[in-house]
């Protein structure tokens, strides 16, 4: 059946809150079809962090795409991969001097999760309850976040393990004088007792800060303790850093936040302001494991994305963009943390940077994903768009571009603060 509207030929699948057509972007706003501004504080799900179009952006890729779109990566070498890995390599945890470059987040992980087994010659992943690493076979394997994502995947790796993530506000023992159970990491040693033997494990996959899963920051000995339980057993430590990375939470990656060094790190996102993009970082010594055309894809390191890439990493370090995300987003957590005190649901702001949440419950404790989602949907028809997370999808996710101003954050405060009066 065919109809004159195409939106009913769009695949359902893609599910959707808001039936806005965008005419453009612009900065922090979104232009629709019918001329209204959207304040945008989602980013395209974190991946606009130097705002939509920035000038020098469009620039440096309108300009490739006169030179060379596609230069295939397996027959030759292209200038704008060169200049990306320049820019890069400056900015990149110690020892992290070796690239891959793919399309997607997922594409990535899945890149990752191989060259993890060619370096160590083992199969086992583990990863952790609420993280989202993308919905490929692989990565859906080792996505926890929700179980929707899991539909239809047909039967999931049993190489593929998961263990608690430290979400503290959840902790049975928050508050208690014996301190942190977790420090030590009883989940994770107990898995290696009972279900998978740590010889047998190649990777331990964690996102520095928790994304889809509801946007929760670890405590500070969590990725340090991660890092010396893989020395002890000589497994690879994966930072997935696709939505934490490129100056979101205030530093250019998260793990900066942490004093860990990961062995492989995952990229994607902020990387192309839009165009699509992703990267795998790894020392040399690694990288060198993987056999020569084991790994690879047509269109991975496409010229006109590396360009768009460059000139991301150009802007964020020229315009100060991960200062400006380190000081809005304590602006943001603070105007949050200010509408606790009339809105007792909203249980936890958190958040590092720009990566920002708040998190609703009814008053028994139990996830409040209704009042969430009324809160998301007031706040479009009042021009802002944000996101939920978390497997209730009870947690608001706030994801300003990285040039947002204070005026910005003002006025997105403002109209959640309307929301959420609206939500009684
Ligand atoms: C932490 C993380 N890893 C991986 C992915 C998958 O990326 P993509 O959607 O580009 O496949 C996402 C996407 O949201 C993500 O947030």
């Amino acid at each position: 059946m065919v109809t004159s509207d195409p939106i009913q030929h769009l695949a359902p699948v893609w599910a959707r809150y808001t039936d806005i057509v965008a005419e453009r972007g612009e900065g922090a706003y979104i232009i629709s079809t019918e001329g209204r501004r959207y304040l945008d504080f989602t980013c395209g799900i974190g991946v606009t962090n130097t705002g939509h179009c920035h000038p020098k952006v469009v620039a440096a890729a309108q300009e490739q795409l006169g030179k060379l779109i596609h230069g295939q990566i397996n027959i030759l070498y292209h200038k704008p991969v060169l200049k990306l890995v320049e820019a890069l390599l400056p900015e990149m945890p110690d020892g992290l001097d070796t690239f891959f470059f793919a399309n997607s987040g997922a594409e990535a992980i899945e890149g990752a999760l191989k060259l993890a087994r060619a370096a160590t010659g083992r199969e086992g992943v583990i990863s952790f309850q609420g993280s989202f690493h993308g919905r490929t076979t692989g990565a859906v394997a080792l996505t926890n976040s929700k179980a929707r994502y899991r539909l239809h995947a047909g039967q999931l790796s049993g190489a593929a393990q998961v263990t608690a993530y430290p979400y503290c506000l959840h902790c049975p023992r928050r508050g208690s004088d014996e301190g942190c159970c977790q420090q030590r990491l009883p989940d994770l040693r107990e898995l290696f007792a009972s279900r998978m033997p740590p010889e047998a494990i190649a990777a331990i996959l964690v996102e520095p800060v928790l994304g889809e899963g509801g946007y929760v920051v670890p405590p500070a000995w969590f990725m340090p303790a991660l890092r010396a339980l893989c020395d002890e057993y000589g497994i690879l430590l994966i930072a997935d850093e696709v939505q934490s990375g490129f100056g979101r939470t205030g530093r250019m990656f998260a793990v900066e936040h942490t004093r860990t060094t990961p062995d492989i790190m995952v990229m994607a996102k902020g990387l192309g302001s839009g165009l699509p993009i992703s990267a795998i970082a790894a020392p040399r010594e690694i990288m060198s494991k993987w056999t020569p055309g084991s790994h690879g894809g047509t269109y991975g390191a496409n010229a006109v994305a590396c360009a768009a890439a460059t000139a991301t990493v150009q802007v964020i370090r020229e315009e100060g963009l991960v200062e400006n995300a380190a000081s809005m987003g304590k602006l943001l957590l603070e105007g949050l943390r200010s509408m606790q005190a009339d809105h007792p649901g909203l249980v936890d702001v958190r958040g590092l940077g720009l990566m920002v949440a708040a998190e609703f419950a009814h008053a028994d404790g139990s996830p409040d994903g209704k009042r969430a989602k009324h809160i998301l949907h007031t706040c479009v028809e009042n021009g802002l768009l944000i996101l939920t997370c978390g497997p209730h999808d009870n947690v608001l996710r706030l994801i300003p571009p990285l040039i947002v101003s204070e005026d910005q954050v003002r006025d997105g405060l403002a109209i959640l603060r309307t929301a959420m009066d609206a939500s009684y």
